[in-house]
């Protein structure tokens, strides 16, 4: 049986684009499908939703006119609540979003995803007319988005305004989007949910005008930090930095027992025991409490996360060595108290690097 599916679609001043949009639905559609398209208008001063209520003997749509309330991200909220159907595709009204994609949006949904992103980051992708800055600020974004939110991973375009899901998933969960990627609100609030991209051309805007303006990534910045809060990412990062200042104290300790009461010279014995012990406890108390969701139990799996700590652990140790060097030697913060500062950046630096690189391949998933 093929699903039956809602679009919710919001709009804004999009009256032009109504007419063009719902024949490119239709025609992408055929009778093969059953759908209905549901707009939600914020009361659009051009009279959008004239323009959709006077198609919609022609096609399968309806348009609810919001008063109270403003905004994208609530406009599509309040689609999920009133579509008629428990798959649902949310799209632009602007033609951006190409129609023809819906059905292979549908297929990845009856494949067993539960959810299903339009992308513009897989091969076959891509957005039209872009130039090189605006698509390296969107991947930067998108970077960030990955770095800091570890649910979102298993999607290559988390700020994709055109995507597919099944209504179910959002049971018991409270969406907060600020600004307007709802998608990246569900990925990663609903980590477990299958997710598969397909490929789509974002196209240019050809009537009416975008309404998402500069401050979209500070909204941006806002909602990453946000979600880090609701689903404890924010605090793994501080678990880390503790387990961290923990290993300083045993690094120090084991140095100072083994010079001081073993009488061992503490260049050449001491400093990298010392080093090395420490690195092994907060492994260890990273496996078990930072990254206890994803801890590793066997011995192989424990063995290989060790070893990539390590590695990681000595690479953020000469990282954190390098950047002081560059300070005092290049930058001239040799005499105090700039070289204190130049070791405590190398210290966030270090730290940095030694976070983002354990999130992102030792403890993977
Ligand atoms: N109801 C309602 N209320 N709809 C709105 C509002 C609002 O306040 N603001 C915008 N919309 C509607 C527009 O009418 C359009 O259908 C859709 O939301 C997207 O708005 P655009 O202004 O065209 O956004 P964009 O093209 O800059 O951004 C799109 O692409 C981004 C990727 O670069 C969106 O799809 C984003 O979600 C996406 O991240
Ligand atoms: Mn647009």
């Amino acid at each position: 049986m093929t699903e039956k599916f809602s679009i919710v679609i919001p709009t804004y001043n999009e009256r032009d684009n109504i007419a063009p949009l719902l024949e490119e639905i239709s025609n992408a559609l055929g009778d093969k499908y059953t759908y209905e398209v549901l707009f939600i208008d914020d009361n659009s001063p051009d009279k959008t939703s004239e323009v959709i209520n006077e198609l919609s003997s022609k096609y399968p749509a309806r348009v609810i006119v919001r008063t109270e309330e403003k905004g994208l991200s609530t406009a599509v909220i309040h689609g999920f609540n009133n579509a008629r159907y428990d798959t649902i595709v949310v799209m632009d009204a602007d033609l951006q979003h190409p129609p023809v994609v819906i059905p292979r949006l549908i297929q990845a949904i009856e494949d067993g995803n539960e959810i299903a992103v339009a992308s513009r980051y897989i091969y076959g992708g891509g957005c039209e007319g872009w130039s090189k800055f605006r698509v390296l600020t969107s991947k930067g974004a998108t970077l960030l988005g990955h770095l800091l939110l570890p649910p979102s991973r298993r999607v290559n375009d988390i700020m994709s305004g055109y995507f597919a899901f099944k209504k179910k998933l959002l049971d018991g969960i409270v969406l907060k989007p600020i600004g307007y990627k709802i998608l990246l609100e569900i990925l990663t609030l609903c980590p477990k949910a299958p997710a598969k991209e397909v490929p789509f051309m974002f196209r240019l805007r050809e009537r009416g005008e975008s309404k998402l303006k500069a401050n979209t990534y500070i909204e941006y910045v806002k909602h990453i930090f946000s979600l880090m809060i609701r689903t404890g990412e924010l605090l793994r990062i501080v678990k880390f930095a503790l387990v961290g200042a923990s290993g300083v104290i045993v690094n120090e300790g084991i140095r100072k027992i083994l010079t001081t009461v073993y009488g061992m010279n503490s260049d050449v014995w001491a400093a990298p025991v010392g080093i090395e012990v420490s690195i092994i406890t907060n492994f260890l108390l990273n496996n078990f409490i930072t990254f206890k969701d994803r801890k590793a139990t066997g011995a192989s799996s424990l063995g290989k996360k060790l070893i990539r700590y390590n590695i990681f652990s000595i690479v953020g140790a000469l990282i954190q060595f390098g950047v002081y060097m560059l300070l005092t030697r290049v930058a001239g913060m040799n005499t105090e108290p700039w070289d204190t500062v130049a070791n405590l950046i190398g210290i966030a630096v270090a730290m940095f690097w030694n976070f983002f690189s354990n999130s992102w391949w030792t403890w993977k998933e």
